[in-house]
């Protein structure tokens, strides 16, 4: 059977990591695939480094409408990133009747209902394996693996510049805004991070795991997003001395103890127990913790990024796609694990409204009483302390750090407590929270 034919819209990192392993394991992908599968048509703007990449094996042109209106592609993969340009591109390919694989999360995350829609219209396939957690297969764990659960909850470190930053603030002791400058100069962080450490990267991945785990739409516009820019070394010592880690989470969580249920879907710094595997991710790497009813735990790990664990993870899309050809567009897997018409509208809670346990941190006047007002705060809020640590103070010194764990609570009645401590006169600075999760 001759290759199916694939037109690539970008050839950058993912791009030119494709279109290598793509050539490299030919024959294997062509044995598991059932045909070959050809990168025949290339579109960038910046044409010389894309024949640079791919000589003469395909045409290059700047104009991917090209790609798009030839009839001899069968697959678009969309590299471009970004919801500008690429929505356009993504909608037209799907006109034309072409399969689309995408690594684009922000483009899915927040338009994926009417890419979804549009495609099943047409009958083509959206994929996009590498949208989430890079060469890590999850969308295949969750859409497939998992299929026969009632997923309970999803906890990922799914952006790996992060990590990298608080593996680096927790090894060296050292404050954000240091480690970011240094990751900038190793080439971690790009140049403008701010999706990134803002959290908005994490949100657009867990955002499209809660639609394929929880079967609701792409909703990121009620996502919690909370990056680690205001996180401080203090912080990350004190969570050590009681026994946890501080990591970026993306959570998706479905609350059953709601009569009219409810979804979490939220990122945040969190406070992990040191003894769980995901609080032992370090450095760009990334893992996702996956509770299902049936199967229990199961825990993924592996580059979030990169040239050939994404171009992996692409490739793995390719190979679906050229084995679903031919099927029954109805007997395919649904984008989002569900058929369109069994999707549920359960809300996606408020963040008042989740349940999680928290850290904070209160600079105190070291004097007799403030430990009672505080604790006598929570409790009338019927808020259950987990530990108190209280920093010792040096000769003379008239304030403390006063460190406290929490039991699980709501959110809203937390901030309320919180109203109440802040407005204590020994009270001398805005008390820092942080969100812990026990994951087990
Ligand atoms: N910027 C992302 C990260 C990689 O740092 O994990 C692509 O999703």
């Amino acid at each position: 059977m001759k290759a199916i034919k694939v037109g690539l819209l970008g050839i950058g990192t993912v791009g030119s990591g494709t279109f290598n392993v793509l050539r490299r394991n030919q024959d294997v992908i062509r044995g598991r695939a059932g045909r070959g599968i050809e990168i025949a048509m290339v579109a960038d703007l910046n044409t010389e480094r894309a024949r640079e990449i791919v000589g003469d094996a395909a045409v290059v042109v700047s104009d991917a409408r090209e790609v798009i209106a030839n009839p001899e592609i069968d697959i678009v993969v969309e590299l471009i990133g970004g919801y500008g340009i690429a929505k356009a591109l993504v909608l037209e390919a799907i006109a034309a009747g072409k399969h689309v694989v995408t690594a684009n999360k922000a483009l899915l995350a927040v338009h994926g209902t009417e890419i979804f829609a549009a495609a099943h219209a047409k009958g083509v396939i959206v994929a996009f394996e590498a949208a989430v957690a890079g060469g890590i297969p999850i969308i295949k764990a969750l859409r497939e693996g998992l299929t026969a659960n009632r997923i309970e909850w999803i906890a990922g470190i799914i952006n790996g510049t992060t990590n990298f930053i608080l593996s680096e603030m927790r090894g060296k002791g050292l404050d954000f805004g240091v480690v970011l400058k240094e990751a900038q100069r190793l080439g971690y962080a790009e140049a403008d991070p701010t999706f990134d450490i803002e959290g908005v990267d994490a949100a657009h991945k867990a955002t499209i795991m809660s639609a394929i785990a929880f079967g609701i739409p792409v909703q990121f516009d009620k996502a919690h997003v909370e990056g680690i820019t205001k996180l401080q070394a203090a912080d990350i010592k004190y969570a050590e001395q009681l026994g946890y880690r501080i990591k970026l989470l993306g959570i998706a969580r479905r609350r059953s103890d709601l009569p009219n249920g409810g979804i979490e879907l939220r990122v945040h710094p969190t406070l992990i127990p040191t003894q769980r595997l995901i609080a032992n991710v370090e450095g760009a790497m990334n893992a996702v913790v996956v509770q299902g009813d049936a199967v229990g735990t199961t825990l993924y790990y592996g580059k979030g990024a990169g040239s050939e664990p994404t171009a992996s993870a692409v490739i793995a899309d390719l190979v679906d796609i050229t084995r679903l050809h031919t099927a029954d567009p109805d007997h395919r897997v649904p984008h989002l694990a569900f058929q369109p018409d069994a999707m549920n509208d359960t809300p996606i809670l408020a963040m008042d409204d989740v349940v999680t346990a928290f850290y904070l941190r209160l600079c105190v006047a070291d004097q007799a009483g403030v430990l009672s007002s505080i604790t006598t705060i929570l409790a009338e809020n019927d808020i259950s302390i987990d530990a108190v640590l209280q920093r010792e103070s040096a000769e003379g010194e008239k304030q403390t750090d006063l460190i406290i764990l929490t039991h699980d609570t709501v959110e809203g009645r937390m901030n309320k407590a919180l109203s109440q401590m802040q407005a204590l006169p020994t009270v001398l600075a805005p008390i820092v929270k942080l969100r812990k999760e026990e994951l087990a």
